[in-house]
């Protein structure tokens, strides 16, 4: 169902590093209606009202603020450590590739406010749990996170599922 956006991925072999087959969705934004139609079925496949869309640094902010619009939610930043002027609250991650830091405003949400997470791409999911364990630590909740891609063998959208969140994305 989801072909026709699969085929405005393109896969860069050896980036960052040897070895790793790059998920390039820039080539995706750069089609217009591939991009709306991305975010309508990203529209469609929310459940319920949501009051933040929260968008991860920093492919993660081009799908989480067109998401928020239609929604009418707000947008929530979460960001590579040291890049926020206000106080913030921070968790690390090990990346498929790296090591980091992710932190957003402290008094970004209002506890009890619920938090859409979205990204532009899941592979072993340690950005995505560590970005929903600081927006539990603010108070979110924190039941659904939606990626444009997922790469299933490394099993991050799996073990999001395993955690009891819904997890939905377009291309596998
Ligand atoms: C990429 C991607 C996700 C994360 C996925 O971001 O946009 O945020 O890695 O990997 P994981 O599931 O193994 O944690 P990256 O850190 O490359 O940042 P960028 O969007 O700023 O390029
Ligand atoms: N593409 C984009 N971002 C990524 C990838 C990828 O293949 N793997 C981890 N982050």
């Amino acid at each position: 169902m989801n072909d026709d956006l699969k085929a405005l991925i393109r896969t860069i072999p050896d980036f960052p590093k040897p070895g790793i087959q790059f998920r390039d969705i820039t080539t995706l934004l750069l089609d217009p209606a591939g991009y709306a139609t991305t975010i309508d079925r990203m529209v469609r496949a929310t459940i319920g009202k949501v009051d933040l869309v929260a968008g991860i640094e920093a492919r993660g902010f081009l799908f989480a603020a067109a998401l928020a619009v239609p929604l009418n939610a707000g947008v929530l930043l979460i960001r590579k450590d040291g890049k926020l002027p206000g106080a913030t609250i921070a968790e690390d991650y090990a990346l498929e590739y790296g090591q980091d830091r992710i932190a957003m405003h402290e008094d970004a949400l209002v506890p009890g406010q619920r938090v859409l997470l979205v990204d532009d791409l899941i592979a072993t999911g340690g950005t995505a749990r560590a970005a929903i364990r600081l927006l539990r630590k603010a108070g979110a909740t924190v039941d659904q996170v939606q990626f444009v891609v997922d790469l299933p063998d490394l099993g991050g959208a799996d073990a999001l599922r395993a955690g009891g969140v819904r997890v939905d994305s377009l291309i596998r």
